[in-house]
């Protein structure tokens, strides 16, 4: 058994909820904190099956600086991993004090918070965006961080500043910024995966829904890239070995000082050939549009991910069928994601 415990913020996620399984399965104690705001209870129900374990659930805000007092008051908490934020790029542009208060606000609350109850190991969920357009490929931790192009993008990009001078300013904090590159995929028993509310902004979630017959049609925004087959390439990684990843990065943290991993695979797939493979995994047609451009989107970039192999011993290890084959078993057994079994008991959870 590992010695205190992990509070994961954003637990109750698509990324926080599988993490959250495989710190279970590691052995962890794990607090989640969620407002539940993009997320369901139902999610955390099933990790806490499939693990055989439990956890503990606070449904809470971020933003709740006495909530976080209690919540550290009241737990032995060793380390922090920080999902909880909001993460719809076209949304911020229409909201971005709603995403400045949540995902930068809420970011230096929680490190407030950490720091008057002398918690100092911090994983920030980070994101390949700061990286900006104008960066080479493939990006790598030496670069600096680039212009952003939507408030989702700059409020990452101010949270991973104020970590350095944080860091900076205090030898005690010892910080991982992991800047993710396109999490797809689900838990392989199906019963764990991305829920999004609406009409999905990201790829793989949209031809998921079209392959099961929730929508039409894929729209492929964009087929005169500079790219071998004019659509946009991506580096695609399975959502159990980014949990992974966090897990090998709380490894790290004994360390002082500010640590920048790309957790990536180092291989880009263009859009078509994610429909290419979706439809030979699922055996279902895929059928798909062209249309103009999605604005602010880049041609094609995917991550260098040595450093993070070398430093954390960590390495993407599932491959792209493992990841829709996944992806698919997840829609297929969940049409209608976690609505179809929403489990109202509240037993163990508490709120503040
Ligand atoms: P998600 O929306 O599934 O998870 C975020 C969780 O945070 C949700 O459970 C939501 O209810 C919770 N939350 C939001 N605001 C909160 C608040 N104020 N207080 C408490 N809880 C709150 O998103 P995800 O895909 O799991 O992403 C997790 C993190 O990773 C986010 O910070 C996101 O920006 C970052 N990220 C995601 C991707 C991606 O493609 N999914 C890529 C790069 C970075
Ligand atoms: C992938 C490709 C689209 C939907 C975004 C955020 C990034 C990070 C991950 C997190 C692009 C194309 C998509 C569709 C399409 N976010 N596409 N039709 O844009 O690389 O990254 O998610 O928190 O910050 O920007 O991912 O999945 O939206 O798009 O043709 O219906 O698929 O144009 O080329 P993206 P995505």
């Amino acid at each position: 058994m590992q010695q205190g415990k992990i509070l994961v913020t954003g637990g109750a996620g698509y990324i926080g909820s599988h993490t959250t399984l495989v710190l279970l399965e590691a052995g962890y104690e794990v607090v989640v904190l969620d407002n539940l705001v993009n997320a369901s209870q139902e999610a955390l129900r099933r990790v806490q099956d499939i693990a055989g374990r439990s956890l503990t659930f606070i449904e809470g805000d971020i933003r709740n600086r006495a909530c976080l007092d209690q919540l550290f008051d009241e737990h032995d908490i060793h380390a922090v991993i920080h999902f909880a934020g909001l993460k719809a790029v076209g949304e911020s542009v229409a909201r971005p004090l709603a995403y400045y208060d949540t995902n930068v606000n809420g970011s230096l609350t929680l490190c407030q918070a950490m720091q008057q109850a002398g918690v100092f190991r911090f994983v920030f969920s980070s994101s390949a965006t700061v990286y900006g357009p104008d960066a080479p490929v493939p990006y790598r931790e030496t670069m600096s961080r680039g212009r952003t192009s939507n408030p989702y993008g700059t409020s990452k990009s101010m949270v991973e500043q104020s970590l350095e001078d944080l860091v900076h300013s205090d030898g005690r904090w010892s910080v991982a910024l992991l800047r993710y590159f396109n999490p797809i995929g689900a838990h392989p028993s199906g019963r764990l995966g991305e829920d999004p509310q609406g009409i999905p902004n990201n790829l793989l979630p949209f031809i998921a829904q079209v392959a099961v017959g929730r929508r039409q049609m894929l729209t492929v925004f964009g087929n005169d890239y500079a790219t071998e087959d004019g659509t946009c390439v991506r580096d695609y990684l399975h959502v159990m070995d980014l949990a992974e990843g966090h897990v090998s990065a709380l490894g790290r943290l004994p360390l002082p000082g500010i640590h920048v991993y790309n957790l990536g695979t180092g291989q880009g797939l263009s859009v078509l050939q994610m429909v290419e493979a979706f439809e030979r995994i699922s055996e279902r047609p895929i059928p798909y549009q062209f249309a103009p451009r999605r604005k602010g989107d880049l041609a094609a970039f995917w991550a260098d991910p040595h450093k993070a192999e070398q430093e954390l011993g960590w390495q993407a290890r599932r491959g792209l069928d493992e990841m829709i084959a996944d992806t698919w078993r997840w829609q297929r057994q969940n049409p209608r994601g976690y609505c179809s079994e929403i489990n109202t008991t509240t037993q163990g959870i508490s709120q503040c």
